[in-house]
């Protein structure tokens, strides 16, 4: 198959969904590779560094998308009044990248009614045998690196212990709430800079693997089976839960330089957990940064995509924050999309088998329908 990788156009994307060093993994699967002029400069991949890894250089989108049998993108394809890449997309072809599932669906009912086959790397299940394609957690480590680094930018305070001439300067003290794969990363990058940390996570699961990263684990009494579900995710917790967690996070907010929020439920809006009395109580030049705003935030006063101040306290709320780290994100999606790749196809042809559990996860649409439930219901109105 020829497999197209595109130039991103949303603005602030800078990652690409292949770089340089994956590329012969694809040919030596059997199919061949074009990249968009440009499109991995942003996160520091020419296109020397591509020809000399074999792909072909296509001067702009429309050369890059014809004859291409499966396009490889990190953003869903965009239709705007200087691009439309849906346009560009050819029927029946297969595009790999994050389609954002529980974004707007009419995007899917486009992509079925060309017979294109959407694979959403969201939908890749967390399972053993998919974890090389797992893009969540790769982005999600990036993630929770980066929001460290962001915090300790805009604290006017040194995170680890010093001891000078000029006296002792105590450790930073930063809490996490939310301890998946992005709030392990920002517990281990805030240790390793020398912050003193506690984390907070309604699955008693994580608590090993929090004191096991060298932080205090903030434990709030939830029955295992509320707090998660078959699969392993968060479920939503009942109010009264989140009161008393409001309550605890409140207390233990009082003592933080830094908060870090990653909670998320999927398929809802991120949980509310740090009200604007817990902000008012908070130290002044405190920081928060809330990595769930694209989920609407987990900071009462947060605001998307802004840095504010509010009560002294400066809050963070980055979109595409992976983009800040792109070389690495891009490095690591790639991998994932690859692996992806590979399991899709046999001898460089399709090979899709809707009866294998991440081919079907995947897969949102196929053969002209949408195959994936919980879109065809909004599709037909029958949820928000
Ligand atoms: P996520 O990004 O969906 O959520 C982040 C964290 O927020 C979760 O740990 C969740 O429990 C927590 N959370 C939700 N509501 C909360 C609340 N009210 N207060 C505090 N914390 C709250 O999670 P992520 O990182 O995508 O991981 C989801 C699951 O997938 C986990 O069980 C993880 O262990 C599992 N996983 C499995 C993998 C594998 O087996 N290959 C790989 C990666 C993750």
């Amino acid at each position: 198959m020829r497999v197209a990788v595109p130039y991103e156009i949303i603005p602030g994307e800078t990652r690409v969904a292949l770089v340089p060093d994956v590329v012969p993994q694809l040919l030596k699967i059997g199919h061949t590779v074009a990249i968009q002029a440009g499109a991995g400069a942003r996160a520091g991949f020419p296109d020397d560094a591509y020809a000399a890894a074999g792909a072909t250089i296509e001067p702009d989108a429309r050369s890059l998308y014809a004859g291409s049998q499966m396009i490889l993108k990190v953003q869903r394809p965009e239709s705007s009044a200087t691009a439309d890449e849906l346009a560009m997309i050819e029927a029946e072809s297969v595009l790999i990248g994050l389609l954002q599932p529980a974004g707007d669906a009419s995007l899917f009912k486009a992509l079925a009614d060309k017979r294109v086959i959407a694979c959403s790397m969201e939908l890749v299940p967390r399972t053993t045998r998919a974890q090389m394609m797992d893009a969540l957690s790769s982005q999600s480590t990036v993630a929770g690196y980066k929001a460290v680094l962001m915090a300790a930018n805009a604290l006017q305070k040194f995170f680890p212990m010093l001891m000078t001439a000029a006296g002792t300067v105590k450790p930073a003290r930063v809490l996490v709430i939310g301890a998946g794969v992005a709030g392990l990363q920002a517990i281990a990058t805030a240790r390793r800079i020398g912050a003193v940390v506690e984390a907070f996570d309604t699955r008693p699961v994580v608590k090993e693997q929090v004191q096991s990263l060298g932080a205090t684990f903030v434990e709030l009494p939830v029955d295992p089976h509320e707090a998660q579900d078959a699969g392993g995710y968060a479920r939503e917790l009942s109010e009264e839960h989140i009161k008393q967690e409001k309550a605890l996070i409140h207390e233990r907010a009082k003592l933080a330089d830094v908060i870090i929020t990653t909670a998320l439920v999927p398929g809802r809006r991120a949980p509310v957990l740090v009200t604007a009395d817990t902000v008012a109580a908070m130290k002044p030049g405190s920081v928060i940064v809330d990595l769930a705003g694209e989920q609407g935030g987990n900071c009462e006063l947060t605001v998307p995509g802004e840095t504010v101040v509010r009560h002294g306290v400066t809050i963070l709320a980055p979109l595409h924050i992976s983009s800040d780290l792109a070389y690495h994100a891009s490095h690591m999606y790639s991998k994932n999309v690859a692996a992806l790749v590979a399991h899709l196809t046999k001898d460089g042809k399709l090979n899709l088998d809707l009866n294998d559990d991440i081919t079907s996860a995947v897969c949102i649409t196929a053969g002209g329908e949408i195959r994936n439930a919980a879109i065809q219901q909004r599709l037909a109105g029958t949820t928000t």
